[in-house]
Order: C-alpha cells, then structure tokens, then sequence
C-alpha cells in the first residue's frame, strides 16, 4: 500500500524500514506535519500514517479524501486529534496502536515524581558548577505517601505497581474498576476525594468531552497544599493557566508536565534559535519547581518498535480485508478544542 507519513522523524524512519525490510508497503515520508497546507502531499496514497501532533480535522480529512485516501493509520494510542465523524462521512477509515508500552509511559510520570521530588534537575545544575550545598533540596519519602491515579486503564495500572512498589496509598478515580486494582490495593474514590486526600496527583485518563480541564482551578483548590500534580495524558486534561496560579500560590507544589494543551507549536521540533511566543508556556518554565518534558514519554526503544509492528500490522489488514482490529469509530469518545483555534504558528 503507497503510504504518506507525516511529521516523519529520523528516528521513527529507523524503526519502519527495519520492521518492513522487504518494502512491502511503500512509505513515503514528509517531515511536514499535516496540516490544510500540506495535506496535498497526501496525493496519490492510498494511507496516511500520522502522529499526535498532525491535525486531521474536518477540512483536512475532507482534502485527504480528494486526494484518494482512504484509511488513517495513527502511530498513537490517542485518538483524540481526529474528526471521526468527518472520517465516517467519508469512509475513511482510522486506525491507532491502543497499546504499545504502558511501561514506557508509566515510566516517565514516575520519573517526573521522583525528580520533583529530590529536585535532581536542580542538584544536576547546582553540582555541575561546583556547589554542593543541599539548601533547597530536601525531598519526602515517597514511601506511606498517597498517590492519586485518575484513570486506572494501562498506563494508571502499570503506575499502580510501580508506586506500589513504593510503599504508596494508592486512590483511583476511573470510571470503571479493573479487576488488577483490587490486588493492587487501589481505592476506588470520588474525584474530589482524590484531589483532596492525594500527595501525588497523576493522569492517565484520555481526553474526552468530560477529562477536557478536568484539573481546573477548582479542582486545584481542592487539593492538598503542596500537592504535587504530573501530567503525561493530553495536555487538555489540565487547564495550564489555573495551574499557574495554583504553582503562583503554593497550592501546587510541583509540577511535572510531559504534554501541554498548546503542544502541537512547540513539541517534537528544536526551536532553540527562535524567541518562543507562547507566553503561558514561557511562564511555566520560570518556576523551579516545574519540570517539562516534550512528549517523550512513550519514546523507548521498546514503544518505537511496537508502534511499527503495529502499524504494519494494522495497513496488513485494511489491505487484506478492508477491516482492522484496532479501527476507531466516531462512538469512540473524542474532543477536538484544536479546530476552534488559529493554525498559525
Ligand atoms: P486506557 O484506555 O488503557 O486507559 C484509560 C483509562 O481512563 C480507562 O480505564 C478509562 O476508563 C479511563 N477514563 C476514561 N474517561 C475517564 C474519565 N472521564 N474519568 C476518569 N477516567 C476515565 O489508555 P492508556 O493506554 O492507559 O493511555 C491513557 C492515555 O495516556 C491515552 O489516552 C493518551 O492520551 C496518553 N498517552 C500519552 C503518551 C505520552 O507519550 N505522553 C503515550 C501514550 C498514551
């Protein structure tokens, strides 16, 4: 199958040509992201493969069609980005990879706490230049701490067992309660108890209609002085500037952040010559007490190439039989804020 493969990185190509060294489906990749003004490029490709970041709303899907696409093969788990109405309508079909490594991802948030915590990013800094003073680097035990997941799916689960490992209270808030969680000793609470009763809030839930600025500022009023709140879900899930004013009072005590709401700008690009114009973001990275991370949570060695085995597998199938076990349907839940916003950069 000719297929168009957006926001290609160098990395990423490595990993697709060794999953399909006989070529079997012809990859033709655009460092572009895909967007109105590129989505002509698509012309001629029966596939498109696409990242988080790509945008594939109504106007652009429809551009898509005309260009002879017929299926969407995100190298995601989110599907959040796509207009699957528009997609139904015009018999696109779409495709994700629901599960490459929850690890990779359960991982991070992990390591976001634990740096926040012991302040490494700052001892790094601090002893590179010769000052070894411990002044503003004290840290808690993580052990007999709570920790709040919202959202107990994979990734919640996998976070579940390593804090658990920990020594960790574990409060969830999901709407449903997988069976693991019940030997992992998660209790299963109200939102609001969680925010209130947790040390250590983190999200693993997906953005819908009902997780957009689920973290909000009365959310953030309800939790804990110097909580500590980790985000590696959608940057939508937490209403960036309410956490602002929450960092700003204290209420928030750290802030670990791998996905931001205005994301698609900034991420998976070196912008290190240009002047950033995203004062929210600009302000974020003022606080020493946040540490930002540019969506890389899922990037192991192990994700990458589970996203291409999957991937292959998925254009196998809706080359094969039209079908695909992992398709994405508009009943799937979905929100898409990103259409209501200005394009330019
Ligand atoms: P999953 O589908 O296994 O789990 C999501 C859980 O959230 C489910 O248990 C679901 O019931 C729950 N949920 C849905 N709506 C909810 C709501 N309104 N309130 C509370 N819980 C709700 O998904 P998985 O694999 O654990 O991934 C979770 C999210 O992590 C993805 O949707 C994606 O946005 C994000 N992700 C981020 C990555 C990164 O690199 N930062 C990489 C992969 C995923």
């Amino acid at each position: 199958m000719k297929v168009a493969f957006f926001s290609a990185k160098p990395y990423e190509r490595e990993f697709f040509k060794s999953t399909d060294p006989n070529g079997i489906h012809a990859f033709t990749y655009f460092e572009a992201r895909l967007n109105r003004e590129t989505a002509s490029l698509a012309h001629g490709h029966v596939a498109v493969c696409a990242f988080v970041n790509d945008r594939l709303d109504e106007p652009v899907l429809e551009q898509l069609a005309d260009e002879g696409v017929r299926y969407i093969v995100l190298r995601s788990a989110g599907f959040n980005h796509v207009d699957l109405d528009a997609a139904h309508r015009l018999k696109i079909k779409v495709a994700r990879v629901p599960a490459y490594s929850p690890y990779a991802v359960a991982e991070h948030a992990v390591a976001l706490m634990m740096d926040l915590n012991r302040k490494i990013h700052r001892a790094y800094a601090r002893v590179r230049e010769g000052n070894f003073a411990l002044e503003g680097l004290m840290g808690v035990d993580m052990h007999g701490l709570t920790a709040g997941i919202i959202g107990t799916g994979r990734i919640g689960l996998c976070t579940a067992r390593i804090l658990k490992g920990f020594g960790m209270n574990l409060l969830g808030y999901d709407l449903y309660e997988p069976p693991e969680a019940k030997q992992l000793g998660i209790e299963y609470a109200t939102l609001e108890h969680l925010l209130t009763a947790s040390d250590i809030i983190t999200l693993h839930c997906p953005l819908t209609p009902d997780t957009h600025h689920l973290i909000d500022a009365n959310a953030i009023s309800l939790m804990k002085p110097g909580a500590m709140l980790i985000n590696t879900s959608r940057g939508e899930v937490v209403d960036t500037k309410a956490v602002i004013e929450g960092l700003k009072s204290g209420k928030i005590g750290n802030l670990g952040l791998d996905v931001y709401e205005e994301e698609e700008y900034l991420f998976f690009q070196d912008l290190s010559d240009k002047v950033i114009q995203d004062d929210v973001f600009s302000r974020l990275l003022t606080f020493p007490n946040v540490i930002v991370t540019g969506h890389q949570a899922f990037f192991t060695r192990n994700a990458m190439e589970a996203i291409a085995r999957v991937t292959f597998g998925n254009l196998d199938e809706l080359e094969a039989t039209g079908k695909c076990a992992n398709l994405v349907s508009p009943e799937s839940h979905w929100v898409m804020p990103e259409v209501l916003r200005d394009d330019n950069f």
